[in-house]
């Protein structure tokens, strides 16, 4: 089996060493990454690639690839992030890939993920950010259910992003 979780559009899998220069196309696209502190430098885009691929390890999540179940295109990624040092609680986050904006791709995928996380984990709640201007992310976190909480430093430049939360379902 290629990939351990679809949706209606999208297969997710975990990245594997080949799949480096897909990352790195998508951390360094200064569009994507234009509400996320903007493009990586291939440096931090290594430093990421290594790090999520550490977090699989350890953890068992990372912010995993996706790819178009019609044509196998990759779209971006979408998972899960540690949040502080919580035990209960991660962070959940989406990249689409700049040709696949405007399909709600990014909704799919963060639903695909929400179900997985109450389906296979105990977690009571997940959270989420974005950037202080990324009224697109603020409204897909509305649409999902996501109630604003706090705001927090987050980032290379630490700037203070909105932060939200969603509890498991009852
Ligand atoms: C916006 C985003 C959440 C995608 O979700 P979505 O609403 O299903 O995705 P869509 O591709 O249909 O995009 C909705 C709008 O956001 C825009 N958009 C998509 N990705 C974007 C990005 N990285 N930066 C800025 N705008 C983006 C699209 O152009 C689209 O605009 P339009 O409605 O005028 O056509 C996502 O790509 C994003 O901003 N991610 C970074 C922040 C993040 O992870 N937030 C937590 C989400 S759980």
């Amino acid at each position: 089996m290629k990939y351990f979780l679809t949706s209606a559009r999208l297969g997710f899998r975990c990245w594997t060493e080949a799949d480096r220069s897909l990352a790195f196309a998508l951390w360094t696209d200064p569009e994507v990454m234009g509400h996320m502190g903007g493009a990586m430098s291939s440096e931090a885009a290594e430093g990421r690639f290594a790090l999520e691929m550490e977090r699989q390890r350890k953890f068992g999540y990372q912010y995993w690839p996706m790819f178009l179940l019609d044509g196998g295109e990759h779209a971006g990624c979408a998972g899960l992030r540690p949040f502080h040092d919580s035990s209960q609680v991660l962070e959940i986050g989406v990249y689409v890939a700049r040709p696949y904006w405007s399909l709600r791709l990014g909704e799919e995928a963060a639903r695909a993920v929400i179900g997985y996380v109450w389906q296979t984990t105990e977690l009571e709640a997940l959270v989420a950010g974005h950037g202080p201007n990324n009224t697109h992310s603020q409204a897909l976190l509305k649409r999902l259910g996501f109630r604003y909480t706090h705001h927090e430093l987050w980032g290379p430049h630490q700037t203070m992003h909105p932060y939200y939360r969603l509890e498991r379902p009852l």
